[in-house]
């Protein structure tokens, strides 16, 4: 299996991706999981991602606590997406299992100079700030990095928290900009494939008809997402923004793209973490990251109720 930490900032997609994780040992070992501030403030996501663990039945992973605000704005976050907990939907308990000891970006640090070369994924589903600081901290573990498999951004589908950009992006473009500029492979999963990911009734129902209380929980969760982006977008069903990131690593068949060169607006007010993506490839910047444009959505959601059921 791939040995991977996931950076989170749970919320529902976070978690269902997160879930996707755990279910796949087989593809997949979950070495830790690092919280960051995103969606809700950072004492929310690291205890959202300790509740999904739990519920998951895996009291074993470490999870760490990272940073608590943005690189260099005030941090911005999506209540009004998410709900007042960010994991608003299903009646959770509070969790048992304790933070790890110890800062998010040092765990990440030590794990990639202690672990041989290349043999690391990172998956980033919220904003870039603890793997920023960390490649800022200590550039020594850059090369080390097998893989970035994140999701952020946007190209033809513009933006979700300003007219021109994305949520995780635009909370920390600065740390993004780093990051985009490592040199590290990068996979991006935008908005341009993420709203093709979509919770229709018919796929929710499959996620309560695992019976179990993972497959009850998914679908409250899909649930509480979808009242959000009914109204916002008219489409029936919740974007499943962050699944495609551990979809992704079991079965990248399910998705396509392009390599393109991408990069991060941090100047302009107006469109303050852009993904400018050189989709139709009009400059000679160089390639930086895998972008991609499409899934097989029937085959994604095929996949994530099969191993959600194995929970
Ligand atoms: C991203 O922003 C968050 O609200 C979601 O969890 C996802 O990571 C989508 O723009
Ligand atoms: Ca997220």
């Amino acid at each position: 299996p791939r040995k991977i930490i996931i950076d989170t900032d749970p919320g529902q997609d976070d978690a269902v991706a997160i879930l996707l994780a755990l279910a796949s040992p087989e593809e997949i070992e979950v070495i830790g999981i690092t919280a960051v501030a995103g969606n809700v403030p950072l004492p929310l996501t690291h205890k959202n991602a300790r509740i999904i663990c739990e519920l998951a039945g895996k009291t074993d992973i470490p999870v760490y606590a990272g940073c608590d605000r943005p690189l260099a704005h005030d941090l911005v976050t999506a209540e009004h997406v998410h709900g007042k907990t960010g994991l608003d939907g299903p009646d959770l308990p509070d969790p048992q299992m304790h933070l790890t000891d110890g800062h998010a970006v040092d765990y990440i640090i030590d794990t990639l100079r202690h672990e041989p070369s290349g043999t690391i994924t990172l998956c980033p589903i919220g904003p870039l700030t603890n793997i920023a600081t960390a490649f800022q901290k200590a550039p020594d573990i850059i090369d080390k990095v097998q893989e970035i498999i994140l999701m952020g951004g946007a190209y033809f589908e513009v933006g979700n928290i300003t007219p021109a950009a994305e949520f995780n992006i635009y909370v920390d473009p600065e740390a993004a900009d780093i990051v985009f500029k490592s040199g590290v492979p990068i996979v991006v999963m935008p908005l341009d494939v993420t709203h093709k990911a979509l919770v229709t009734k018919q796929r929710n129902d499959a996620f309560r008809n695992i019976g179990t209380p993972v497959g009850i929980a998914v679908a409250k969760m899909t649930e509480f997402f979808e009242r959000f982006d009914k109204e916002k977008y008219g489409s029936e069903g919740a974007p499943l923004h962050d699944p495609c990131v551990t979809a992704y690593l079991i079965k990248p068949e399910l998705f396509k793209g392009r390599h393109v060169n991408v990069e991060i607006e941090t100047v302009s007010d107006l469109t303050r973490g852009m993904t400018v993506a050189d989709w139709w490839d009009v400059t000679d910047r160089p390639a930086n990251a895998l972008f991609i444009g499409d899934v097989d959505a029937d085959g994604f959601f095929a996949l994530l109720t099969e191993r959600l059921a194995r929970l």
